[in-house]
């Protein structure tokens, strides 16, 4: 056994240091714990590690703003971060930072083995500066109108109107969105790493099993269409490590960041938290495995670039990247408007994280599709699943052992074939847990879990216990009750893991090994039930999302554009673009003329208005707006709106809104949707 044990270390991509993670973030921890927490039930050694990457210029310009240092704006959110993974039980062995003696010292290691190699070179470039910041800008502080078609307000790297890619320095009447200057073209002298070399490597590297094949298929167009060399450097003032031998030259935040993932480890080793060397993880010829799980908008970083650099500097390879999609909440981008921007502690206020963690494993597949977060599928399913389904297996059986039995369960199986079903599927789910495929692993669970409430369905063990003399009878079907709970909890285990817990205590066992699916648990005591879990108030959920349209937009962080490699083609897009639908779907939403016959303000609710709605045949409607913003409420009596009728009723803490009224834009530029003025309440929308 001890033998064959795997050695695996598995990585999060390393959040940035200058935002709070949010329920996006947490998407990719819980695909990355579930997964992590598997392989240790099997009894794997397997190390996870993650830090916050708190470099680059967002860190710099985000500290300024707020008037402190860099290293105690990233010190503080470091703290937050860990405890918001730590409340969804996100089981980190080490959570370090890039900004680490460890990172600085790897950094310097490969950039230093990199040279020597012949991999790196330097080059003047040109590039726009602030004269006023007194630092040149990365494109996505500069805007101007685009060199194509001339709109404006547009940024230095693409135009949103029509599409066209261009340098920064080809914007007409430019302008640094820092401080409003016009940057002037300087040049400077830039490091490079030599990417086109590595080619070969590359196009053996990630056609070697190491991506899925949607990732592999991308990475094999960006290949076909030839590597540039990777700017690696940036000019002070900058938030980073020093290139070595130079006095005002930074890593790029992207060299130093995967990097981390090394430093951590470091760190995990160095602090003797893990039974492992870091050349046993790192070495060249080493047979341990390393997984990283990353958002498919840094997929460039982690198969050409990482890789690359790993290579060329005499390290080893990773084994896999698990690429995902984008979170969406109700079909959409996460939106602050409508408040499902969720922070993660937004959520960890209203809800419970098993709940979300059993929703994001039932839908995790191991593609790069996006994954929504629909909020009345996801009450329904922790309610039917969870509570109504696992829970209820343990609580029906449960207090008729404790009645007549003392607690004690009965010593044999009173039927082997359906025990042996459930201790057999572990074999059909480990190969799905393993491949990411833990959508299917659910739903295979979750029909074991409804031939278990079958089973007792037909007993009625409620029914037995009226009868006397069958007292045997009762606990022997509720032995194998809770036996095939016991089974349920090993599969989902990894999925939930303080539910696990709870049952272990229930169950008074020693914590589950997924070979404890195969074992009877017989003649043996049980404790008390207590309920292992209440069933999601959808109150609680609109409190949420209500809580999350009050809350500050935190600010995305800058990314810096990530295709300098990669001519013509950008990362996998990161924005989730509207989902193309069909004109069935389209025609299902029912948009009807509606006329506001009055308006209010809101108490407690600065962001709404009530609306009042004539629809015509469709009677009266009332409808809670966050239009407040942009809208005297004085001013819309009268006017015609349009009205999305069919919309389930959404409960609010203030009353129900019957629908939404469609209007444009965000925050103080929102313009309500009119039809002309003799349109007439009710009338279909088309
Ligand atoms: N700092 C870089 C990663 C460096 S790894 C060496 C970064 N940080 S991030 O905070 O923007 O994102 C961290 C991870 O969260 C990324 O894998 C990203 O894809 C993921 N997600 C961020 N928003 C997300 C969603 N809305 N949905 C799913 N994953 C999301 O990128
Ligand atoms: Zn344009």
């Amino acid at each position: 056994m001890a033998a064959s044990r795997r050695i695996i270390y598995v990585t999060s991509a390393l959040p940035y240091a200058n935002g709070d993670l949010h329920i996006g973030h947490l998407l990719e921890q819980i695909q990355t714990d579930i997964w992590v927490r598997y392989q240790r039930l099997r009894g794997e050694l397997c190390l996870y590690g993650c830090a916050d990457d708190g470099h680059g210029s967002p860190m710099m310009l985000k500290a300024e703003q707020l008037g402190v240092t860099p290293e105690a704006l990233i010190a503080d959110m470091k703290e937050r971060h860990e405890r918001d993974s730590q409340d969804f039980l996100i089981s980190h062995d080490v959570y370090h930072t890039t900004h680490s003696d460890e990172n600085r010292h790897y950094a310097e290691t490969i950039f230093e083995r990199l040279s020597a190699a012949g991999y790196i070179y330097t080059e003047r470039v040109e590039q726009l500066f602030d004269p006023e910041k007194k630092m040149f800008l990365a494109d996505r502080f500069l805007k101007g109108n685009c060199p194509r078609c001339g709109a404006d307000d547009q940024y230095g790297d693409n135009c949103e109107k029509c599409g066209a890619t261009y340098e920064a320095n080809e914007l007409v009447n430019p302008r640094s969105i820092l401080s409003g200057a016009t940057p002037e073209l300087r040049t400077s002298t830039h490091y490079f790493f030599d990417l086109p070399k590595l080619q070969g490597f590359l196009e053996q590297w990630t056609t070697s099993g190491t991506l899925q094949n949607e990732v592999a298929n991308k990475i094999r167009e960006w290949l076909t269409a030839g590597l540039q060399a990777w700017d690696i450097s940036r000019d002070a003032p900058y938030f980073g490590f020093l290139i070595p031998g130079t006095e005002d030259k930074y890593f790029y935040v992207w060299l130093d960041a995967p990097i981390g993932y090394m430093a951590a480890l470091e760190h995990l080793v160095a602090k003797g938290g893990a039974p492992v060397t870091f050349e046993q993880i790192w070495a060249p010829d080493s047979t341990a495995e390393v997984h990283h799980f990353i958002g498919k908008d840094i997929v460039n970083f982690h198969t050409l670039f990482w890789p690359a650099m790993l290579h060329a500097a005499g390290y080893r390879t990773p084994t896999k990247v698990h690429t995902h999609g984008f979170l969406t909440v109700d079909g959409t981008k996460m939106s602050k408007t409508r408040g499902t921007f969720i922070n993660a502690r937004t959520y960890l206020n209203h809800l419970d994280p098993e709940y979300l963690r059993y929703y994001f494993a039932a839908k995790l597949g191991p593609t790069t599709d996006d994954i929504d977060l629909s909020l009345d599928d996801f009450v329904a399913r922790v309610n039917s699943d969870l509570v109504g389904k696992v829970v209820n297996i343990a609580s029906r059986c449960a207090g008729f052992i404790h009645k007549g039995h003392d607690g004690m369960l009965a010593a044999d199986c009173a039927d082997t074939e359906l025990w042996q079903a459930f201790a057999d599927t572990g074999e059909r789910l480990a190969p799905l847990f393993e491949s990411g495929e833990f959508n299917k692993a659910v739903r295979e669970i979750m029909a074991l879990a409804d031939r278990a409430n079958q089973y007792i369905d037909t007993h009625k063990p409620w029914a037995l216990a009226k009868e006397p003399g069958r007292e045997a009878e009762v606990q022997a079907v509720c032995t194998l009750g809770l036996n095939l709970f016991r089974v349920l909890m090993v599969y989902l285990k990894p999925i939930l893991p303080r539910m696990a817990q709870q049952a272990e205590a229930f169950l008074r066992v020693e914590p589950l090994q997924w070979s404890d699916a195969a074992s009877w648990l017989g003649g043996h005591a049980i404790a008390p039930f207590a309920a292992l879990k209440q069933r999601v108030d959808p109150k609680a959920v609109a409190a949420m999302i209500e809580a999350g349209k009050a809350q500050e937009p935190a600010k995305e962080p800058v990314k810096e554009a990530a295709t300098a490699a990669i001519p013509g083609q950008s990362p996998l897009p990161r924005e989730d673009e509207a989902a193309v639908i069909g004109i069935d779907d389209f025609t299902k939403v029912d948009l009807r003329v509606a006329r506001v016959i009055e308006a209010s303000r809101v108490d407690g609710a600065d962001k709404l208005l009530q609306l009042r709605l004539d629809v015509g045949e469709l009677g009266e409607r009332t409808v809670f707006s966050g239009i407040r913003s942009a809208y005297e409420p004085e001013a819309l009596t009268g006017r015609l709106v349009v009205l999305v009728a069919n919309l389930a009723p959404r409960k609010m803490r203030f009353g129900t809104s019957e629908g939404m009224v469609l209007a444009a834009g965000e925050g103080k530029d929102i313009f309500l949707v009119a039809p002309d003025p003799d349109a007439q309440p009710g009338m279909p929308v088309r």
